[in-house]
């Protein structure tokens, strides 16, 4: 049993637990997830650690409530228990000092970028972060993650904050001045991060993605998670979750995504009709 000691609502829909986990935040690198089920025959759903302190054995996870676990996970208490949590789980992040690397997360995606982005400036990186929401609303962590940066850029769809447009849209331009940028890292929407690899292949720029593909077992058995990275097919649970954006078969993975979408509207129902 995963006791939850701290939660909190940060923009609509997305919550932050901290849980009590000494043995997951004993070992825990960042870009790592965990596999967590709220029942003995609850769904497994895989989410990437957004924190951690090892001296206190606390893990902190952001989630999205989007599908019926990650509404009933939203539904408990400071106090309430999670009944599994197993991890960590998939590769560590490679973090090296290469000299500037440019941070981008989309929406929730963010939260998994923050573990990363303090293991690259703590790595003795200049560290450029560029967040983006749709709006005003869904910028999360800002302060969190620019007390990390040397330059932190916020975008918002709509314009209400930051500079209107699209992650991509700064990165875009400090591509277009000649900005010196030896890595970037991209987590959020398979989108965004397709869009971003496209713009960084051109000029050559080492690109990380962190892949979210649909998981089962979160070990390298069951093959759920399969993406296509260079011709090749890898479990995103064991060979990932990063994988070089340059490389990696985008549109299959957006298609495959999509696959229980029926199933997961009908659990969703289910759910809701329950409660
Ligand atoms: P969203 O759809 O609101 O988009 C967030 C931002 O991404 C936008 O504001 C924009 O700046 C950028 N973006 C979106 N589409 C783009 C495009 N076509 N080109 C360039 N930039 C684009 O995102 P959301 O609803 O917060 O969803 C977050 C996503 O992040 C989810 O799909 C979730 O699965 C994923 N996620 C991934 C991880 C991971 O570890 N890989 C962790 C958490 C969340
Ligand atoms: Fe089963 Fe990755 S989730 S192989």
């Amino acid at each position: 049993m995963y006791k939850i000691l701290v939660k909190r609502d940060l923009i609509p829909s997305v919550k932050f637990i901290a849980v009590e986990a000494k043995d997951i935040a004993a070992k825990v690198q960042p870009g790592q997830f965990v596999i967590l089920r709220l029942t003995e025959k609850g769904e497994r759903i895989p989410l990437t650690v957004a924190d951690f302190n090892r001296q206190l054995g606390i893990i902190s996870i952001i989630f999205q409530e989007i599908g019926r676990t990650t509404k009933e996970l939203g539904l408990l208490k400071e106090g309430e228990t999670i009944t599994n949590i197993v991890g960590p789980l998939g590769q560590p992040t490679h973090i090296e000092k290469v000299g500037t690397v440019v941070c981008v997360g989309g929406g929730v995606g963010t939260a998994a970028l923050y573990p990363i982005t303090r293991a690259f400036k703590e790595a003795g990186n200049r560290v450029i972060t560029i967040i983006g929401g749709r709006s005003r609303d869904y910028i999360i962590w800002e302060k969190e993650i620019g007390a990390l940066s040397d330059t932190l850029i916020v975008t918002t769809d709509d314009g209400s904050y930051g500079i209107k447009g699209l992650v991509t849209k700064p990165l875009e331009e400090m591509i277009r001045d000649s900005e010196q940028i030896d890595q970037v890292i991209a987590i959020g929407p398979v989108i965004m991060m397709k869009a971003v690899s496209h713009l960084t292949k051109s000029c050559g720029i080492k690109t990380m993605v962190s892949l979210n593909p649909i998981m089962l077992d979160g070990t390298g058995m069951c093959g759920v998670c399969r993406v296509e990275v260079n011709n090749e097919t890898k479990f995103a649970c064991f060979h990932g979750p990063d994988f070089d954006g340059h490389l990696v078969n985008f549109d299959l993975l957006m298609h495959r995504l999509k696959t229980y979408q029926t199933e997961e509207k009908i659990s969703l129902e289910k759910g809701e009709h329950c409660r």
